[in-house]
């Protein structure tokens, strides 16, 4: 098997995926015009045009405004299983996936609008393709840590559907700190927690992080390659990092794919793993950002095991069944790599 069929088709998770961020332009025209929303585009065309960015708050002003289509139950349901459908044509057979519900309580939507919609998508999907997931909710780092506390309060009757929290949005002028009490209730309540550090910010955030919001997982994590002293440290824990490749070229993160610091993340014995982020946005979901960071690094097969494995070892599901999901990807890897 070439390394293109190859990567297509080995079984794969995905651990850094915002929900919002699967919004693919014809269904935000569909979803624009079942609700009366008015968009300030004509067409799917001149929805792509503007997908043009320069930095993460570049994006991020369209990734709200687009959200805004998102209004009933239903809405975040069609979403959720076309990104499903998206993860079963690609051989994924597990996901963990982001939900923002502050985008969407702050337009009047209540938390159980967009977490019911999300969520028996999810369950649906596990009965029918076997794809198996955990749900992350993210504070939005630019608000408040009082409007973080009250997302909180509104998730606790739903923590046996809600797996852990995590920090997403602007980075910079929002370090760590400011959520360090938010973070440690919901841990205290029993939620794992993610944070994205170090994708615009410095790798002291990552350590402040590590640190601070004892997470467990690093989102995106690309500055860590900056200390060495803190690589050694993330390469010791054995913590995860989800990387991003075409997020990380889409938002000027890298200037090019073939700067991209996932082989270094290997070299240095980081459990690097690839996703999408937010793939309607960024030209490409998994499969994609793994041919594109492949191609333009030149990654072995051996490169994209290890990258694949890692992301079941990296992943959140229980001991039983990681043995299993990981032993299945070595036999995939073992009857297919020439
Ligand atoms: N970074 C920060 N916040 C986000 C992202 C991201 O890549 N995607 C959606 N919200
Ligand atoms: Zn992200």
């Amino acid at each position: 098997m070439d390394i293109t069929s190859f990567i297509a088709n080995m079984p794969k998770a995905e651990l850094h995926l915002h929900i919002e961020g699967t919004l693919e332009p014809d269904m935000m025209m569909s979803l624009a015009d079942r609700n009366k929303i008015a968009l300030p585009y004509a067409s799917v065309d001149e929805i792509r045009a503007a997908y043009n960015f320069t930095s993460l708050q570049d994006f991020l002003d369209l990734y709200y405004q687009g959200m805004a289509v998102l209004q009933t139950p239903f809405d975040f349901y069609d979403l959720t299983n076309a990104y499903l459908a998206r993860c079963f044509a690609q051989n994924v057979t597990h996901v963990e996936i982001f939900f923002d519900p502050q985008g969407h309580t702050a337009r009047g939507l209540t938390f159980e609008a967009a977490l019911d919609g999300i969520t028996s998508a999810l369950d649906e999907t596990e009965r029918s393709l076997g794809i198996t997931s955990k749900l992350i909710m993210c504070f939005l780092r630019h608000l408040s840590e009082e409007d973080a506390f009250e997302t909180l309060e509104a998730a606790l009757p739903h923590k046996d559907r809600i797996f852990g929290v995590g920090l997403d949005s602007s980075e910079k002028d929002h370090p760590p700190p400011k959520f360090m009490r938010v973070f440690k209730a919901a841990r205290d309540a029993g939620f794992t927690a993610v944070a994205h550090a170090g994708e615009e910010g410095s790798a002291a955030n990552v350590a402040d992080a590590i640190d601070l919001l004892e997470i467990s997982r690093i989102d995106h994590g690309n500055a860590v390659l900056n200390d060495a002293i803190l690589t050694d440290r993330v390469s010791a824990a054995q913590i995860p990092l989800t990387m991003c490749p075409l997020s990380n070229l889409k938002l000027c993160v890298v200037d090019d794919l073939s700067q991209h610091p996932v082989r270094l993340a290997l070299q240095a014995g980081l459990l690097a793993t690839i996703n999408s982020d937010d793939p309607a946005y960024f030209g490409g979901y998994i499969s994609e950002n793994f041919l594109a960071v492949q191609h333009a690094l030149n990654l072995s097969f051996e490169e994209i095991c290890q990258l694949g494995r890692n992301a079941y070892l990296g992943s959140f599901m229980d001991a039983g069944q990681k043995a299993t999901a990981v032993a299945a990807f070595d036999a995939f890897a073992a009857e297919n790599t020439p």
